[in-house]
């Protein structure tokens, strides 16, 4: 064991081609665009018997802070637009951005911090050997709940209009939401988006309600007559949020005559089935993931 250090000393010392072994990038991938100091972390391990030259910081390719050990002070921050160093709480292996407090997120143009970051780590002379790693951070507020699914009754009958109102929790940036029947899409000419609530209290979330004017037909139902209905709610532009999804289940009326003559077109071997539990269909309505739809 001592002999193999004393080895890696030796080596180290002769060979010149050594670098930086390794740096991590440590970033929130997500911000609350309301939180004051949002800390980055640059980890990093210097090849042995090396020294930090200096830590280099860039926001979508611009330098905003430089960290250098022996440079008095060791902090300076750069004009970088969106960025804000907080030079007291940033050292070497941290750098702490402040946002501003009362942010009015509302515009386009509001730069923000979200961005590419990324950490650049310089070991001293003679080798000056470089590594760096690069970071996503986005700018969001996540919705605590899943859509509200509302409007809906619990039976229907062929050539009624099926209405519905989707209504997504708070969240920035105003999130979208999409119609599902079964697993398939609704076109958006079916649907109506409402102006979305605003900031909500002042605050930088909002909500939006997407409504669904739905003329029903035998093949949206499947053979025991239960029709499938979810809302989905994305966040556009925030890789690696999760979409939420209100599923809601809504039955065909069990005295509909016209569904008696109609057999749906892909299961033909089910009719007699179905006709026979047309009479014992019984009201099912089931809500999954919600609790917020209201019959
Ligand atoms: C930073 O740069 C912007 C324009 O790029 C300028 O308007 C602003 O005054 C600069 N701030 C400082 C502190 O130099
Ligand atoms: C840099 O700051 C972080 C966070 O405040 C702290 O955990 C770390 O010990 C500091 N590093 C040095 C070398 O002071
Ligand atoms: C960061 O986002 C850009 C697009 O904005 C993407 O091309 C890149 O792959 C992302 N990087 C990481 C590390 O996720
Ligand atoms: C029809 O859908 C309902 C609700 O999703 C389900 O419980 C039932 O098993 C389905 N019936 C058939 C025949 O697929």
């Amino acid at each position: 064991m001592q002999l193999q250090l004393l080895g890696l000393c030796i080596l180290t010392i002769i060979s010149t081609g050594e670098s930086v072994k390794m740096v991590q990038l440590n970033i929130p991938g997500v911000v609350d665009p309301r939180q004051e100091k949002v800390m980055l972390r640059c980890e990093y391990e210097l090849s042995p018997g090396e020294t930090l030259y200096q830590v280099r910081w860039y926001k979508d390719g611009n330098e905003f802070f430089r960290y250098a050990p022996t440079f008095n002070p060791p902090g300076e921050d750069f004009n970088v637009t969106g960025v804000r160093v907080s030079r007291v709480d940033s050292n070497d292996t941290v750098v702490v951005l402040l946002q501003h407090t009362n942010i009015q997120m509302n515009t386009e143009t509001e730069v923000g911090i979200g961005g590419t970051y990324a950490c650049e780590v310089m070991e001293d002379r003679p080798s000056f050997d470089t590594k760096y790693d690069m970071g996503n951070l986005t700018i969001a507020v996540l919705p605590q709940q899943n859509p509200a699914l509302g409007g809906l009754r619990s039976h229907y009958q062929l050539g009624d209009v099926l209405e519905a109102e989707c209504t997504s929790a708070p969240s920035y940036p105003t999130a979208e939401l999409t119609f599902y029947l079964k697993d398939i899409q609704v076109t958006k000419a079916l649907t109506r988006q409402l102006p979305d609530s605003g900031r909500i209290d002042g605050k930088v979330v909002s909500s939006t309600r997407l409504e669904l004017s739905l003329p029903l037909q035998r093949e949206y139902f499947n053979a025991s007559g239960s029709l499938s209905l979810t809302c989905r709610s994305i966040l556009p532009g925030v890789p690696g949020a999760p979409y939420r999804d209100t599923k809601a289940v809504v039955s065909l009326r069990a005295n509909n005559e016209k569904l008696a003559q109609e057999a749906p077109a892909d299961s033909s071997s089910d009719v007699s089935v179905l006709v026979n539990s047309l009479f014992i269909l019984t009201v099912v309505s089931v809500v999954l993931c919600s609790r917020h739809l209201m019959f």
